[in-house]
């Protein structure tokens, strides 16, 4: 078997950003500049790493940010009032709640408050619901940037297997969606599904989406199979940073130093029967923000040209 190609999230994600800075430049020149509201509710460390990464992509592409950090006390009522606020100013061209909320917040109805033309996430019922119909929409931003990947890197989508294994509303269902709307031949899996090798087996496209370290082994793949990664899991045990890297001096190190290392859904020991792979980290985690950054700025020509 020939050496798998790397699918480089973090390359495609400058390429996909250098275009959107040109769009940014365009819009601002007929003095429309995008603009991003992002709402971080308390202080989830993982969430406000991920929020300052957002803020910062932003001020490079020349979009206007801002972010409002409420409180974890905050009531869904108080939240419902600052999602109107930002509805109804015109500077504001994308609003993003970031996931996930406080367990008394009613997070669904705080989503269907989002105006779904500054739905930048595409979680909103009405964006969700032209995804399904085909109809042109902002799209859930992950799988939006795996779609970008295997655009990007010609890899062929129409009439193939394409398994994705995971189910939630936020990459696997919408993934599923765009890996239909682009013709291939769609199996879901999750957590209930039977004989699950078996089916992830037939993939020709299989993505990991479940949030589970090394989930996917070498024996669920198919040779010549397209591996996406979607999975970020951080390994603290030293058993199982050797189980997965035996062989991995620098990632061995990196443990020796920090203590943790990630790991994709997917166990790098299935990355030589693949024909490409994206790896963890360097995958499609640069992605979100990538599509983010697009989806902003769709959302402002959409608007406001
Ligand atoms: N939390 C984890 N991923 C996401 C995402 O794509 N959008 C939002 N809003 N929250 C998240």
């Amino acid at each position: 078997m020939s050496t798998p190609q790397i699918l480089d999230g973090i390359a495609v994600a400058s390429e996909i950003k250098s275009e959107v800075a040109l769009e940014v430049a365009a819009l601002t020149a007929r003095g429309i500049t995008p603009g991003l509201a992002v709402i971080l509710v308390g202080n989830v460390a993982a969430s406000e790493i991920y929020v300052r990464s957002k803020v910062k992509t932003c001020g490079e592409l020349g979009i206007y940010s801002e972010m409002i950090t409420p409180p974890e006390s905050i009531a869904t009522e108080e939240l419902l009032e600052i999602v109107a606020s930002l509805n109804a100013r015109n500077e504001i061209d994308g609003i993003l709640i970031q996931l996930p909320l406080p367990t008394h917040v009613d997070t669904k109805r705080l989503l269907e408050a989002v105006s779904p033309d500054k739905d930048v996430d595409g979680f909103h019922p009405v964006n969700v619901g032209r995804l399904v119909s085909g109809q042109p929409g902002l799209q859930p931003c992950t799988p939006a940037g795996v779609m970008e990947v295997l655009r990007r890197r010609n890899l062929p989508v129409s009439g193939k297997n394409a398994v994705v294994i995971g189910r939630s509303d936020i990459v696997g269902k919408p993934m599923a969606m765009l890996l239909l709307n682009a013709s291939a031949t769609v199996t879901i899996c999750h957590s209930r599904t039977a004989n699950l090798p078996e089916v992830t087996r037939q993939a020709d496209i299989l993505v990991a989406a479940i949030g589970r370290p090394g989930f996917v082994t070498p024996e669920m793949v198919k040779p010549g199979a397209v591996l996406i990664d979607v999975g970020i899991n951080r390994l603290t045990d030293q058993a199982e940073v050797t189980r997965f890297f035996p062989n991995n001096e620098p990632r061995q190190a990196l443990f020796a130093k920090r203590g943790s290392v990630v790991i994709g859904d997917i166990d790098p020991a299935a990355f030589p029967t693949s024909s490409a792979y994206t790896p963890v980290p360097g995958g499609v985690g640069a992605l979100t923000i990538a599509m983010l950054m697009s989806n902003t700025v769709k959302a402002a020509t959409l608007r406001r040209s």
